[in-house]
């Protein structure tokens, strides 16, 4: 059976997704996915970005990382989404690339596919799952198959959150974090893998 492609698709201002599309990354690729990483295109201003250090030395780090693009929703059989909350919900940045995806929608390249995603806020209960709703309503309209990590492990229990993975922005990526993306990414992967079968 040949390898499930995988889109890992994230927008990171500060790191924290940038951290955690990197960690899925490594999980589906040692379960043996196809693997692209890829940053949605930035959309504020150059003056913004380079007005905060944060932002700018993110932004130099991750200069070489492949911007996403339709190519890639095409190729991919899943997509893992990760992004911060916006005042609850998707960042405009991300909002943006999905307002381009109207042609493939169109044409049914988008439905079919399987999706998953995660999020990071500097609060608790800061807008985490309703930003992930947000995400999943857009999914819907595509007529993907959604897959939530649920209760399915029991790390689950200790990070909350069965909608998908969500990080406090600072705080450290313990083992139960890391095993919950993986968790995640792979259960992604396995369903994906049934309905290639
Ligand atoms: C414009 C803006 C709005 C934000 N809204 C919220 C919010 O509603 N709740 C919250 O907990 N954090 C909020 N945050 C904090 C971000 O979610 C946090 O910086 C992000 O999760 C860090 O992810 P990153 O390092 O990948 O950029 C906001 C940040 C910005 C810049």
């Amino acid at each position: 059976m040949s390898a499930v492609k995988l889109a890992i698709i994230y927008y990171s201002t500060y790191g924290t997704n940038y951290q955690m599309a990197e960690i899925a990354a490594a999980a589906a690729k040692a379960a043996g996915a196809d693997v692209r990483l890829l940053k949605v295109a930035e959309t504020a201003p150059k003056s913004v970005v380079e007005g905060q250090d944060a932002w700018k030395a993110q932004a130099d780090k991750t200069a070489d990382i492949p911007e996403v693009s339709h190519d890639d929703m095409t190729w991919a059989d899943a997509y893992l989404f990760s992004a911060p909350t916006r005042y609850g919900s998707a960042p405009s940045q991300l909002r943006a690339f999905i307002d381009t995806l109207g042609p493939l929608w169109q044409q049914g390249k988008l439905a079919g596919k399987v999706v998953s995603a995660m999020t990071s806020a500097s609060t608790l209960h800061g807008g985490q799952e309703a930003t992930l709703l947000g995400l999943y309503t857009s999914f819907m309209h595509w007529g993907t198959v959604i897959v939530t990590p649920g209760y399915t492990h029991e790390k689950l229990f200790e990070t909350g959150n069965p909608y998908g993975y969500s990080h406090r922005q600072g705080e450290e990526f313990t083992e139960a974090a890391k095993t919950v993306i993986g968790h995640q990414v792979t259960r992604l992967l396995d369903v994906t893998a049934k309905l290639n079968a």
